[in-house]
């Protein structure tokens, strides 16, 4: 699957967010080193701090379903152009990619621009 593929994937899954509180949808599309696909949306609740991102939650089905090697991440919002994952998302790419090498694609106008994680989360921590 190629780039423009998995963010086809990405927007299709953003019309499934449930943004009630921040009206922000999101939409994440993981490819894996394997060749398979996870998407996710985001969930919110009405506790605030308990919303779950697009991304971590498409981590979470590579995850259940034994594919942990993540090679890219295609991530979209109608509501924000670049929408590139929060801090807490780029430290849960890195635990579940090789060197940082993984490729983030984001949506700019109607091109996609691909950064690397190792461009978005400089000097990152692992134990
Ligand atoms: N959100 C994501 O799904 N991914 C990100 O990387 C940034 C933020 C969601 C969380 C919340 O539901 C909404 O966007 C506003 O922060």
């Amino acid at each position: 699957m190629n780039y423009e593929e998995l963010m086809e994937k990405a927007i299709e899954v953003s019309k499934n967010a449930y943004a009630p509180y921040s009206k922000f949808a999101v939409g994440a599309c993981v490819l894996t080193e394997s060749g398979k696909i996870y998407t996710g949306c985001n969930f919110e609740n009405s506790s605030y701090g308990m919303a779950i991102c697009a991304e971590r939650n498409a981590i979470g089905s590579a995850i259940a379903d034994g594919e942990n090697k993540i090679k890219a991440v295609a991530i979209y919002s109608p509501n924000q152009d670049n929408c590139t994952p929060c801090g807490a998302c780029r430290q849960v790419l890195h635990e579940f990619c090789e060197n940082d090498e993984l490729d983030v694609i984001v949506k700019v106008g109607s091109d996609i621009k691909v950064y690397k994680l190792s461009y978005l989360l400089p000097e990152s921590f692992s134990l």
